[in-house]
């Protein structure tokens, strides 16, 4: 089929490059010239597993091409995906401008029947918005007797690709949400999924768009229920790995996303949390559970904060050696990464942060002033006076401590992602601190 994807980010380009992988004809839209231009280089602006591959290969097969143009891509295209960035507001609001923006100028560019589908993590009732939106223009034409009164249809398809692992997860989906109002649009993105021969669910668009909020948002809140029985532990001497173990064995529960750590981070749970916090409010529910949720996520960080500061006694004037800045592994993204708080608040408190990421130093360079950026682990961990993981980087996994050891001024780890063992660093000669360990 012919595909627009208006948005060529994370989730537009992955969607678009992956729609393209299973045979269909797909234009990437954006309206950052730069980007396009890049793309038709053949050059990823982001960094995602995988991904560079599936771009060659599509563009070579003339199954994919890049634009500027909504109108354009639109007028040629069957399903037009608006894939575009829905940042938050100040009062965590989902800002909808450019989504409102994307619907305007694909209407400009109707002649036929479309099926126009959120993509992008949109607020309940979005849905509604975008036909109207999209109805105002058609009828702008109308009346100027350009056009006669087309049809189409709205639908709901949210994305759940993580970022470091979004081609798998879009070409093995546990699931594919689609909500629509009629017939001829759920057939339509039947067939847009056939070949993924993946489970389709089929809904209203209210519930599609409720079923990425709710999801998201319970994520985040398994995080930050583990995030407070680390807190627990480190009072009444457990080992929140052991806890963390013994609950995901209740296939109830389930072990994934219960990782104590300094904190979620990334472009879409604490934005999700935040929208859906926002979208319960304006409804009149006051979705407290959530409120707490956020908190816990900023504690955390205030916590593993005060681990660092309560070992280091004094931090003005010390070295601190940060590894890890993106907000996780296999991705080059910052954004609300816990190492951008936990690495101001060092700073504020006069220490000198010296850093090292094996993705994230471009993003990094951009956000953080005063920090030295460093080649690799070693590079960081000389003259340091303590070591701060952030990020569990496979990379870090094998690094040489006896070496590390060597290097710095003061044996000292504190380790946000429990990603080392507790007995190992210590029979290394490290003064060793975790997330819900120091105390067993
Ligand atoms: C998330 C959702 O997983 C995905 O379905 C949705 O489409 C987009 O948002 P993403 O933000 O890319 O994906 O990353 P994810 O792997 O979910 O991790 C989010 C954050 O939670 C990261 O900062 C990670 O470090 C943190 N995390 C994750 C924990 O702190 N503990 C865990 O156990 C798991």
């Amino acid at each position: 089929m012919n595909i627009a994807i208006i948005g060529s980010g994370y989730v537009g380009l992955v969607t678009g490059i992956c729609l393209a992988d299973i045979g269909h004809k797909v234009v990437c839209v954006d309206n950052d010239i730069s980007k396009i231009k890049k793309l038709k280089n053949l050059e990823l602006p982001i960094y995602e597993p995988g991904l560079e591959d599936l771009l060659k290969r599509n563009v070579k097969k003339k199954r994919l091409s890049f634009s500027s143009s909504v109108t354009d891509a639109s007028k040629k295209a069957e399903v037009i995906f608006i894939a575009v960035g829905t940042p938050s507001k100040k009062n965590g609001d989902a800002d909808l401008t450019y989504v409102e923006g994307a619907a305007r100028d694909i209407a400009k560019g109707m002649d036929s029947y479309k099926v126009i589908v959120e993509k992008s993590t949109v607020p309940a009732h979005t849905g509604k918005e975008i036909k109207r939106a999209i109805r105002l223009v058609l009828h702008q034409k109308h009346k100027n007797k350009r056009v006669k009164n087309i049809d189409f249809d709205v639908a709901s398809n949210p994305e759940f690709l993580r970022e470091g692992s979004a081609v798998t997860d879009f070409m093995n989906p546990d699931r594919i949400v689609v909500g629509v109002e009629t017939k001829k649009a759920e057939k339509i993105l039947r067939e847009v999924y056939k070949p993924l021969k993946a489970r389709l669910i089929i809904t209203d668009i209210n519930s599609a768009e409720i079923i990425k909020h709710a999801s998201n948002s319970f994520l985040a809140t398994k995080i930050s229920f583990a995030n407070a029985i680390s807190q627990i532990c480190d009072k009444v001497g457990a080992d929140v790995l052991k806890v963390v173990e013994g609950m995901g064995l209740d296939k109830r529960i389930g072990r994934d996303f219960l990782s104590a750590g300094v904190g979620y981070g990334g472009s879409c749970f604490p934005k999700d949390v935040d929208a859906f916090v926002r979208l319960s409010e304006k409804v009149g529910y006051d979705f407290s559970l959530l409120r707490e949720v956020r908190c816990i996520n900023e504690s955390q960080k205030k916590a593993f904060l005060k681990l660092i500061e309560s070992h280091m006694w004094i931090l003005k004037n010390k070295t601190v050696g940060v590894l890890g800045l993106a907000f996780k592994p296999n991705t080059d993204d910052m954004r609300s990464a816990p190492s951008f708080d936990i690495i101001k608040s060092l700073q504020k408190e006069g220490a000198k942060i010296k850093a090292y990421d094996p993705q994230a130093m471009g993003n990094s360079k951009k956000i953080f002033s005063g920090v030295k950026f460093c080649k690799d682990a070693y590079d960081v961990a000389k003259s340091a006076d303590c070591l701060v993981v952030l990020t569990e980087w496979d990379e870090f996994s094998k690094i040489n401590f006896r070496k590390i050891r060597q290097l710095m001024n003061n044996p000292l780890v504190f380790d946000g992602r429990n990603m080392y063992d507790r007995q190992e660093m210590k029979k290394l000669g490290f003064e060793y601190y975790g997330i819900g360990i120091n105390s067993i």
